[in-house]
């Protein structure tokens, strides 16, 4: 299980994340959802120790991580898979791949791993040779999602994992994570500025605006409330 207690992140004067509290239920999807600049990445930063906690503290399975580096939490098995589409865009996919496999906490073999992402992703396969800055946006995405996931990690987390792609490519990107939630029971952490999107996969949710929790419940409760026609409202 991850627990978020009354973390604040702070970047000099801007209080991104204002002392938000939340569980992420063990081999479940959790839901963040809010607009641009509700502290949605900063959140995710901080649980996996890329942005400054000021105060509150992160517990996986118990344990406090708070002060932990960020190598040691991915050793704990927490993967992060950024927003922006973050690679080595110089490298090809495969080596792009094999990095986050030797960098990270490996529990299966590497011919393992690669062939699941291939069987997973084929057109990966077809480009495994090429440069990724060179693939198109939906199969960045699909590459970052690959890299965080390579090593099997028990913590999942999903920054914006639709933004800029087609509607066909984020089904496919959903239904890669869906599936592996399922199968291996990793505990997922999903940020989404598409509320209705990221309510429809999850079993709870909650919703943050200008750092603060101003809802949460069952996701199915947050869709029926109306919750995503007046959060897209806002958007607009
Ligand atoms: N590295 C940073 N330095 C300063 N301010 C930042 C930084 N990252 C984010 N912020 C600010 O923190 C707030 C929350 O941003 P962010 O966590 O990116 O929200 P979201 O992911 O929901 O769009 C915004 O006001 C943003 O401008
Ligand atoms: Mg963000």
């Amino acid at each position: 299980m991850l627990e978020i207690r009354d973390l604040i992140v702070s970047y000099g004067a801007i209080e991104a994340v204002r002392g938000v509290t939340l569980t992420a239920a063990p081999g479940a999807i959790t839901a963040i959802v809010g607009a641009n600049g509700a502290g949605k990445s900063s959140l995710l930063r901080a649980i996996t120790g890329l942005a400054p906690i000021k105060s509150g503290s992160v517990l996986l399975d118990g344990k406090d991580i708070t002060k932990l580096p960020a190598s040691r939490r991915a050793e704990l098995g927490l993967a992060h898979a950024m927003e922006g589409r973050r690679i080595f865009r110089q490298l090809t996919v495969e080596e792009n791949l094999q990095l986050a496999w030797q960098f990270g906490r490996r529990r299966n073999a590497w011919a393992d791993a690669l062939e699941r992402v291939f069987v997973t992703f084929p057109i990966l396969k077809d480009k495994r040779r090429v440069q990724a800055g060179l693939l198109s946006g939906g199969q960045q995405q699909m590459m970052i999602v690959s890299v965080a996931t390579i090593c099997n990690p028990s913590y999942l987390l999903l920054d914006e994992p639709s933004l800029g792609l087609a509607p066909i490519i984020v089904q496919e990107i959903y239904t890669f994570f869906t599936e592996r939630c399922r199968e291996d029971g990793t505990t997922v952490l999903l940020a989404e500025q598409m509320a209705a999107l990221a309510l429809k996969v999850s079993e709870h949710g909650y919703v943050l605006r200008q750092g603060r929790v101003v809802r949460e419940g069952p996701s199915k409760e947050l869709v029926d409330s109306g919750l995503v026609a007046a959060l897209s409202s806002a958007y607009l």
